[in-house]
């Protein structure tokens, strides 16, 4: 087979990047380990900045995300005993995110590529990226007994932290830096009503815990749990009772509880790859950076990747310019510095650390009290919730 782009991982990035070369008339073929339904039945953050929405209509996927998603302009810190609120759309000029879950987005994705007849190849066994620094890279797969080959001009690694593509690229070219917190966060959604229209993150001493929703009768929570406890640890009546410890009397009192039809444990980690190319090989998403889900960058932080490579893309086959090409890993990266340190951020100022010295406690209260009493530091953290310019 021969392709313009050969697009490893059929998650997010993959599928956005297929969809909006396609529009273009560059061809693609999308490579996918799992089925369809394996990578649907993934649950994922649902915050979405402005400039992934904008890029979800322009791949013109944005019609049922415009209708069913909803626009949140703020969200709320629990802290101390109050509730404070962070209005997003005054604090960054007129901004919001949209909450749309990260499933419902991909199905999205996966129905406009069927409809233009996008090539998917799912199940797609032993990926091997040959010939990167050639101006002639191949992919080959295995199905079933047969090794298929894929030629083409490049080759798109969005295959995720545990794919292929990144480990392609010899060690001694690749700096990897990493990060990982001591600590997950347990993961609850129910058919419940959600105990409040916006996003409520709460500090505790107890541990952090996230009040989040995909509708008005969808809720996600989330509570800190140490790295060595398992879901089978946590029945449903004590992460409920959890969770109410750590969220404001009044916020607790209205908790609908009921049976969780989701329950997981994700630990927190960031993690940054550089270079994001290497020959013909450019890395997108997970595949080259983390970050833990306490600012909802994950696919935020994609999103700009797949912006600076689609535009790279379309210079380089419509107009014969390279520029974006060659700056894709230095621009990409700048992007990605900053979504890892307001994550980092985040997660520092609203978690508990296990080993913590009182100066650093102190620290954390007086980030806290700094950020409800400055009208700056508030326009800091909503220009970073919202999302950065690409
Ligand atoms: N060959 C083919 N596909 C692979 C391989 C491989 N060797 N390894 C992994 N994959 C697939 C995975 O099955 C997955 O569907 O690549 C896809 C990568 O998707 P994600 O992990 O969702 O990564 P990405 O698309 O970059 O998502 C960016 O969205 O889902 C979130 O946490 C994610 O927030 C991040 C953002
Ligand atoms: C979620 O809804 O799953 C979610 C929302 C916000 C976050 C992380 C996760 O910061």
């Amino acid at each position: 087979m021969k392709t313009q782009v050969c697009i490893i991982g059929g998650g997010p990035s993959g599928l956005m990047l297929s969809q909006l070369l396609h529009l273009k008339g560059i061809d693609t073929i999308v490579l996918e380990r799992q089925s369809r339904e394996y990578v649907l039945g993934r649950i994922r953050a649902g915050v979405l900045e402005h400039g992934f929405a904008e890029l979800m209509r322009e791949a013109q996927c944005g019609e049922r995300m415009d209708r069913e998603g909803e626009i949140h302009d703020g969200f709320y810190i629990a802290h101390d005993g109050k509730l404070d609120r962070v209005d997003l759309k005054k604090y960054s000029g007129g901004s919001s995110v949209v909450v749309y879950g990260q499933t419902e987005l991909t199905r999205d994705l996966y129905e406009a590529r069927d409809k233009m007849d996008g090539k998917v190849i799912h199940n797609v066994e032993d990926v091997t990226l040959h010939d990167l620094k050639s101006d002639a890279p191949w992919v080959t797969y295995r199905d079933g007994d047969e090794i298929v080959r894929i030629d083409c001009d490049f080759v798109i690694g969005a295959d995720g932290f545990h794919g292929v593509s990144r480990k392609s690229i010899p060690k001694d070219v690749l700096t990897e830096h990493e990060k990982v917190y001591p600590f997950g966060w347990l993961g609850v959604l129910s058919r419940t009503k959600p105990v409040s229209p916006e996003l409520i993150y709460a500090r505790n001493d107890r541990g952090f815990a996230l009040c989040s929703l995909r509708s008005q009768v969808l809720s996600r929570y989330y509570i800190q749990v140490p790295l060595t406890d398992s879901v089978e640890d946590w029945s449903d009546e004590a992460f409920w009772d959890e969770l109410k410890q750590r969220l404001p009397d009044e916020v607790s009192a209205k908790l609908e509880t009921g049976p969780s039809i989701e329950k997981s444990i994700a630990p927190l980690r960031s993690f940054v790859a550089e270079p994001m190319r290497y020959g013909n090989l450019f890395l997108a998403g997970d595949a080259a950076h983390i970050v833990p889900p306490t600012g909802a960058r994950g696919l935020n932080s994609a999103a700009s990747d797949i912006y600076y490579l689609y535009h790279g893309m379309v210079d380089h086959y419509l107009n014969g310019d390279d520029a974006g090409l060659e700056g894709y890993s230095a621009k990409a990266l700048a992007r990605v510095w900053k979504a890892q340190r307001f994550s980092w951020w985040m997660t520092t100022l609203l978690h508990t650390f296990p080993e913590s010295i009182t100066y650093d406690q102190r620290l954390q209260e007086t980030d806290m009290e700094y950020l409800f009493s400055s009208e700056k530091a508030l326009g800091s953290l909503a220009e970073n919730y919202v999302g950065l310019p690409f």
